[in-house]
């Protein structure tokens, strides 16, 4: 059971060429590819006629002919030659197309049925900024179900034994929570006070000494986590100060796409407020979270292992208060969308 009426990553743009991607998206099969006018488009990757997958045939120009008898079809689905029956192309011949965007360096694609709407796509702020710094994308898949990625990225304390060298530090393990929910999105949080820096950051930040940090790990729906590092020198920073101008933020972007009940592929990016041209630097910030990735990559598939069939009932601890309170509005989601689809 997925939430379907959204946008999800399907690919990083470089990704996708004038040639035929299988894909599997929410348990779809999906064939991407790029029009020659540079384009991308999807399909359902089955031949209407015997449901021979499309990737396994090929692209001609902006045309799609099945490996098996050649039925061809356009980027929308619409069945243009039946070489067979040349006069008389059945009416039924026909493919699921979905659309697509291209933003951001993804390739986006909207599963439901409902029309797509370019509006509910998310709003990156400092895309376009030139002094914001930004990594390259990465993917990763990951062999367990999404919500395990998300109940991850809700959770601020794994750090502390899951990313010792990178994220972990003073203060990770058992300061307080706080919690934030909105419509559509819920953002676990907390500031921890004059702490030594963790090994991520301690190369990036321009003052010595103990910092204050804030991590800000919010999730929105269908399962977009916008994980935000925020470092003052000690004694600037706080919930109840405005933010000094030498604040550091470290803005990571994830997006979560469900593959199916135990597969998710996970792309990402990171912006920053400093430091914009040091390539260097993108470089080694690219290099440290995705190592930190491939941690969570190695526990989350274990969780889903150990959760799909425990041996003994799992309990839940405070920590986990965002994660379920996300999870509920997965859930509301995924209901609501059933509702419509019934009225319809
Ligand atoms: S299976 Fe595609 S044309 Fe026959
Ligand atoms: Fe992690």
């Amino acid at each position: 059971m997925f939430i379907r009426n959204t946008w999800y990553v399907a690919a990083r743009s470089e990704d996708i060429a004038q040639a035929l991607t299988p894909l599997t998206i929410l348990g779809d099969r999906v064939v991407l590819f790029r029009c020659t006018d540079g384009t991308p488009a999807a399909l359902e990757d089955a031949c209407p006629h015997r449901k021979l997958p499309l990737s396994m045939g090929r692209l001609e120009g902006d045309r799609v002919v099945c490996g098996y008898h050649g039925l061809t079809f356009d980027g929308t689905g619409t069945c243009t030659a039946a070489p067979t029956q040349p006069d008389a192309i059945p009416r039924r011949a026909r493919v699921r197309s979905y659309p697509t965007l291209d933003r951001y360096g993804f390739v986006w694609i909207w599963m439901g049925d409902t029309p797509a709407d370019p509006a509910r796509m998310i709003d990156i702020p400092h895309m376009d900024d030139p002094t914001w710094g930004q990594t390259q994308r990465g993917a990763l898949d990951i062999a367990c179900h999404y919500l395990w990625v998300t109940d991850n990225l809700l959770d601020p304390s794994h750090v502390a034994w899951v990313h010792v060298t990178s994220f972990g530090g003073a203060g990770t393990d058992n300061r307080p929570l706080q919690i934030t929910e909105e419509e559509d999105r819920l953002t676990v949080w907390r500031w921890i006070l004059d702490a030594p820096p963790p090994p991520y950051y301690q190369p990036i930040l321009n003052y010595p000494g103990n910092a204050d940090r804030k991590q800000h790990y919010e999730c929105r729906l269908p399962s977009v986590a916008v994980n935000m590092s925020v470092y003052t020198p000690a004694g600037q920073g706080g919930p109840d100060k405005p933010l000094p101008d030498n604040a550091f933020l470290n803005i990571s972007y994830n997006f979560m796409t469900p593959v199916d009940e135990d597969h998710t592929r996970y792309f990402w990016f990171q912006h920053r407020n400093a430091r914009a041209d040091d390539e260097a630097l993108s470089q080694q910030m690219f290099e440290g979270a995705t190592m930190a990735f491939n941690e969570d990559k190695d526990v989350l598939e274990a969780v889903h292992q150990g959760m799909k069939s425990p041996r003994t009932p799992a309990l839940n601890l405070g920590l986990d208060a965002g994660a379920q309170r996300f999870r509920r509005m997965v859930e509301r989601a995924i209901a609501g969308e059933g509702a419509s689809e019934s009225v319809l």
